[in-house]
């Protein structure tokens, strides 16, 4: 652990450039994207109805106990591989290696995720100004879709432009009276605008750290005003029928009723996945033991209060049954009038597109740091740690990172790849949880500028409520989860364990 805090001292070759506000920009940057954008609705109207508000004050509650451990060790351990380092740290190399290799599932997976949505909704906002790209080249390989146009799209309350084809989206056009066969039809080879984001969030990341958070905070600014217009507008607009029944009766497990709630509540934790990416900027903190636990903990604070009210005005504002479709805020916005929504409505759209662009970014940043501390444990080849001599970014890494990230949004629905973010973001959160605590045990004294307040309660409740939300996600989504990690192991034990330092060390010594 010493020799660990020193190397960071030491090591000078990434810009330490952030600061307390930039620190919890790039928090709310990484966190408000497409869970309230995208999920909220369909959470609301399938598992939990106005009850919804629960599922985030307890997603919230797990995220706070991940997030005060997160802060201990940020601030203790301030290294770019967050919780890959904290696992180095306490629990050795194979533990490491199996949290790094689950982090990719957080960080990579979750941009080419949220770059799928960034897509959806730029596609949206590009056919309404009739700039119509080829649905071809729209979606994930193969998906099926059919064509929405603007007026069909406000009668039937859903993004216009071209829809991935779905029991739900044929009922909602039959429903107003349109027969779907009479409506452009197309399959997609794959998703262009999701490989375009990526890469140009890949150019800005090679470039510099300051640009990139420079970018962020205008991009968390966009987002943050839209939000607050949402809430201040939609307000006034509450019927407070709309949230009777608040917690509508159980209908089948996981369907209303408490198990509802529970449902709702792995469903949105999408929605918080990302404070901990605060913690990758570690080595690029000018203040890193002071500034780590503000950045963490004031991103999530403000994203927790914000996300309660908002789902507080949106069921308040529509009855949650009219909440399944991919854009319910601009459901919420449509029903509040034409006065109202004419203005509103793409607003919500750039400040969607803007929250969007931003957990890309954030998301983008991350992973190439933790491969980066990877790397400098001879974890992962050498090219992971190199550093641009003139930028100061560990750029070929981030290039290889905007690669796969590319192949994935391209070719992936937004679906399967969101559930595998949010099972492996809960591993890596429990594990941290645990680490904590197990180093209060094994080193009870080592400076901690943080520290975890009742932690013996803190840690165990942390995971289990990340178990508990796990437990609340689909098998397949566990079996994606074990086939991930068996390949993680098969490429530790054919190269990290042979190169690693510690391996390095060994060899030494006999
Ligand atoms: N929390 C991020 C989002 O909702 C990942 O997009």
């Amino acid at each position: 652990m010493a020799s660990l805090q020193n190397e960071v001292a030491h090591d000078h070759r990434l810009r330490r450039a952030l600061g307390p506000i930039n620190l919890t920009m790039l928090g709310i940057g990484a966190i408000i994207g497409a869970g309230i954008f995208v999920l909220t609705g369909q959470a609301a109207a399938k598992y939990a109805g106005p009850a919804i508000v629960l599922s985030f004050v307890l997603a919230g509650i797990a995220c706070g106990l991940a997030g005060l451990c997160y802060a201990e060790f940020a601030s203790m351990i301030p290294v770019s591989g967050s919780a890959y380092t904290y696992g180095y740290a306490t629990l050795g190399e194979l533990f490491a290696w199996i949290i790094g290799w689950d982090l990719i599932l957080e960080y990579l997976f979750a941009a080419s995720t949220v770059a799928v949505g960034w897509s959806g909704y730029v596609m949206s906002l590009l056919y309404d100004m009739n700039i119509h790209i080829p649905p071809a080249v729209s979606a994930a390989t193969g998906t099926h879709l059919i064509e929405i146009p603007t007026a069909l799209a406000a009668a039937c309350k859903m993004k216009s432009g071209w829809a991935p084809i779905s029991d739900a989206v044929l009922e909602q056009i039959k429903a107003v009276g349109t027969d779907p066969t009479t409506l452009g039809h197309a399959t997609a080879i794959f998703n262009l605008p999701a490989v375009l984001i990526i890469m140009a969030v890949t150019v800005l990341l090679v470039i510099g750290i300051k640009e990139s958070a420079s970018f962020n905070n205008v991009v968390v600014g966009i987002k943050m005003l839209v939000i607050l217009a949402f809430i201040g507008v939609g307000v006034a607009y509450v019927n407070p029928a709309n949230w009777h029944p608040f917690i509508p009766e159980a209908n089948g497990a996981g369907h209303f009723g408490w198990g509802g709630i529970l449902r709702g509540a792995a469903v949105i934790f999408f929605a918080y996945i990302g404070f901990d990416a605060v913690s990758t900027a570690a080595q690029e903190a000018k203040r890193p033991q002071r500034d780590m636990p503000i950045g963490i903990l004031f991103s999530l604070g403000i994203c927790t209060a914000l996300y309660i009210i908002v789902s507080l005005v949106l069921t308040g504002v529509v009855s949650y049954t009219r909440l399944n479709v991919p854009a319910p805020i601009a459901v919420a916005v449509d029903s509040l009038g034409t006065s109202v929504s004419s203005w509103m409505g793409p607003v919500i759209k750039i400040g969607a597109i803007a929250g969007l662009s931003s957990v890309i970014l954030v998301m983008m940043l991350g992973q190439p740091r933790i491969f980066y501390s990877m790397s400098k444990d001879g974890l992962l080849p050498p090219v992971f740690s190199a550093v641009h001599p003139r930028f100061r970014t560990p750029w070929i890494a981030q290039i290889l990172t905007g690669l796969v990230a590319m192949l994935f949004a391209g070719l992936f629905p937004i679906d399967i790849l969101g559930e595998l973010v949010s099972i492996g973001t809960l591993l890596a959160f429990a594990i941290v949880c645990a680490g904590v605590y197990v180093l209060r045990y094994t080193d009870p004294k080592i400076e901690r500028p943080f520290r975890t307040p009742a932690y013996w309660i803190v840690c165990p409740l942390g995971v289990f409520c990340c178990f508990g939300l796990m437990i609340n996600l689909p098998l397949d989504t566990w079996l994606r989860l074990v086939i991930w990690m068996a390949i993680g192991l098969v490429i530790y034990f054919a190269y990290g364990f042979r190169h690693s330092r510690l391996a390095g060390k060994f060899s030494e010594e006999k």
